[in-house]
């Protein structure tokens, strides 16, 4: 018989302050929850006030993660120190292996007066940390949409009924939906047993497993194999994602996450003997 998964912790974003000076709410990477294995961090940024987010995130490292940015509306203009440039806009996603060592920068602007959009940092096993860097790179019209049972399911990751999503070959085997549901309708989608999952709920109301909810809250859920949403009277807009744990240590420093500490005090000797971004990639 099928497990429903039961919201296990309701979390309510936590306001921090990142970057040059970027406000965003923050459910993954705080004192409350410092780890959800396989995700490490969880950022919702967007205002009404671009002085909340024009200064961006000027060049920064990445080693040991995937960096995942889903955006909602507005822009941003990324960078790196591979050669890489490009923005991302409504609807589109980066998922992003910085392996080995990425340098880049992202700095968000508006577009009629909105940006709002998601980072997700995904961990990497050990086999993968010192892999090369990658991207996937998926416009919004490349995002597959599904209608199901009344939802508008945009499938990032992972699979709905037949449909795949565009981002693979992720060690994590993630799934990431943005899941839109009318008044009075009810989802369920299979979530595979033992795979860490959560829902982040951004509009409206509903019901998760057993427990109500309006945004926005993320609902860390507990084991089972389905979830299963139900709108409110305004309808619900969610995320779902899940993704299998590593089990592994980690060493955390910034947006250096390895496995010892030993590999994290190498990073800053990379860092600062210039060696951090291999010539070859
Ligand atoms: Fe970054």
């Amino acid at each position: 018989m099928l497990k429903t998964r039961l919201v296990r912790e309701m979390i309510e974003p936590l306001a921090v302050m990142e970057g040059a000076g970027v406000r965003l709410r923050r459910s993954i990477a705080t004192r409350r929850l410092d780890y959800l294995d396989p995700f490490l961090l969880f950022d919702h940024f967007g205002s009404a006030d671009p002085a909340d987010y024009l200064a961006g995130f000027p060049m920064h490292p990445h080693r040991g993660i995937e960096t995942v940015t889903y955006m909602l509306a507005g822009q941003v203009h990324h960078a790196d120190s591979l050669g890489n440039s490009g923005d991302l806009y409504a609807g589109d996603v980066q998922w992003m292996t910085s392996g080995r060592g990425i340098m880049h920068e992202e700095m968000p602007r508006p577009v009629d007066g909105k940006m709002e959009g998601f980072q997700l940092w995904v961990n990497l096993p050990a086999r993968l940390k010192m892999t090369r860097p990658r991207y996937q790179e998926v416009r919004a019209a490349s995002i597959p949409a599904v209608a199901q049972d009344g939802a508008l399911v945009r499938v990032v990751a992972g699979q709905v009924g037949e449909t795949r999503g565009p981002v693979r070959e992720i060690a994590a085997d993630p799934v990431y939906l943005d899941i839109r549901l009318p008044a009075g309708t009810t989802f369920t989608q299979a979530v595979s047993r033992g795979h860490a999952a959560f829902v982040y709920v951004f509009e409206g109301s509903g019901v998760i497993g057993s427990t109500g909810v309006a945004a926005t809250r993320m609902l860390i859920l507990d084991d089972g194999d389905q979830v299963q949403v139900s709108a409110g009277p305004q309808g619900i807009r969610f995320l779902l994602v899940s993704g299998a744990p590593l089990g592994e240590p980690i060493a955390r420093y910034g947006p250096f996450v390895m496995n010892t500490r030993e590999e994290i005090e190498q990073a800053l000797r990379d860092l600062r003997n210039g060696t951090f971004v291999a010539p070859t990639d």
